[in-house]
């Protein structure tokens, strides 16, 4: 493995179980998250420097939160440095660690606003640092050997020694340490013993990114409020009417089956869009993706998960705040 002419892999700590403790010996639940510092879990796992290609290794604390309290200001923070370290010409790729319960929506974000041409590979872990057999410095071992892989391209996630993209990955378990999954479509590949394994044997085509111009603007901007709102039984859209006055710019449905809809949310979805709030149907099946219909009344989310639909329509908004 190595790294060609730029010579750094620099490593954003922002959180997560991968830096979490337990006063509890070995215990691999009950433990707080987001306790160790990024600096001190690299110095932790040894043979990073043999995976990283002989690449330096540089450490950054970007946050230091459990997951589940992201915030757009962490997001905000996290692409504008991303952005300029992928812009060093002396950076050959980006590895973030990170809680894995919003891992998902951080990987999407980060693939919709930065260029794709070197690796940002986000990783995490199921057990604290202080569990008896903790999974973080494998996988920290398997992002560094990924972000040094030379056709490794874009955001990717790397976990449980396989490699998911963006797009498709999602947690589909609490607990088990090979929690993510890439649905229908598999895995884009795996690391094994410090080697990177494209599956169909070559590396996905690196993607444009849909809001490149956000990258770094959106530190200065406020964000509109979008929020998720599932269909079910007995739905009856008092949310809906409750969100429209409360300002919210855009909604997101959790849409039952092919993007189906309550009657009572429906009508209260149409009474938004009249006033002004832009909504996006995706549906809550966990696998598959829906099938756009001609007759259609709403936009779909084009295939993405509601967490992910959320992040796109947050990036559309703001991007039609952008200037010119
Ligand atoms: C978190 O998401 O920060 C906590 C849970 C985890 O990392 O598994």
């Amino acid at each position: 493995m190595q790294v060609g002419q730029a010579r750094k892999i620099v490593v954003l700590g922002t959180g997560g179980t991968i830096a979490g403790t337990s006063e509890v010996a070995g215990a691999n639940v009950g433990y707080t998250a987001a306790q160790i510092g990024v600096a001190q879990l690299l110095a932790a796992v040894p043979g990073l420097e043999r995976a990283a290609g002989g690449a330096e290794l540089a450490a950054e604390q970007v946050a230091q939160i459990d997951s589940k309290d992201m915030t757009h200001a962490v997001w905000a923070r996290l692409a504008a440095r991303c952005a300029a370290l992928l812009a060093d010409a002396s950076v050959a790729g980006i590895v973030v660690t990170h809680g894995t319960d919003t891992l998902e929506e951080t990987a999407w974000l980060l693939h919709s606003v930065l260029p794709a041409d070197k690796p940002v590979v986000l990783t995490c872990a199921m057990r604290p640092a202080t569990a008896l057999a903790p999974d973080g410095p494998q996988n920290l071992l398997d992002a560094v050997a990924l972000a040094a892989e030379p056709s490794a391209r874009g955001v990717l996630v790397a976990a449980a020694g396989v490699v998911h993209g963006a797009r498709e990955v999602s947690k589909v378990h609490p607990l088990r340490l090979d929690a993510f999954d890439s649905g229908d479509t598999g895995p884009l590949g795996w690391v094994e013993a410090g080697r990177v394994r494209w599956a169909h044997g070559r590396a996905p085509a690196a993607q444009a990114p849909a809001h490149g111009a956000l990258a770094q603007a959106l530190e200065a901007r406020p964000w509109p409020r979008v929020e998720i709102v599932l269909s079910h039984a007995g739905a009856d859209g008092a949310l809906v009417d409750w969100l429209v006055q409360g300002g919210a710019a855009g909604i997101v449905v959790a849409a039952t089956g092919n993007g189906t809809l309550h009657a009572a949310l429906e009508q209260a979805l149409a009474r938004a869009a009249a006033a002004g709030v832009r909504v996006r149907v995706a549906s809550r099946c966990p696998q598959g993706r829906m099938l756009a219909l001609q007759d259609a009344r709403w936009q779909d989310a084009d295939g993405l998960s509601p967490v992910k639909a959320r992040v796109s329509l947050l990036l559309e908004l703001l991007a039609a705040t952008m200037p010119g």
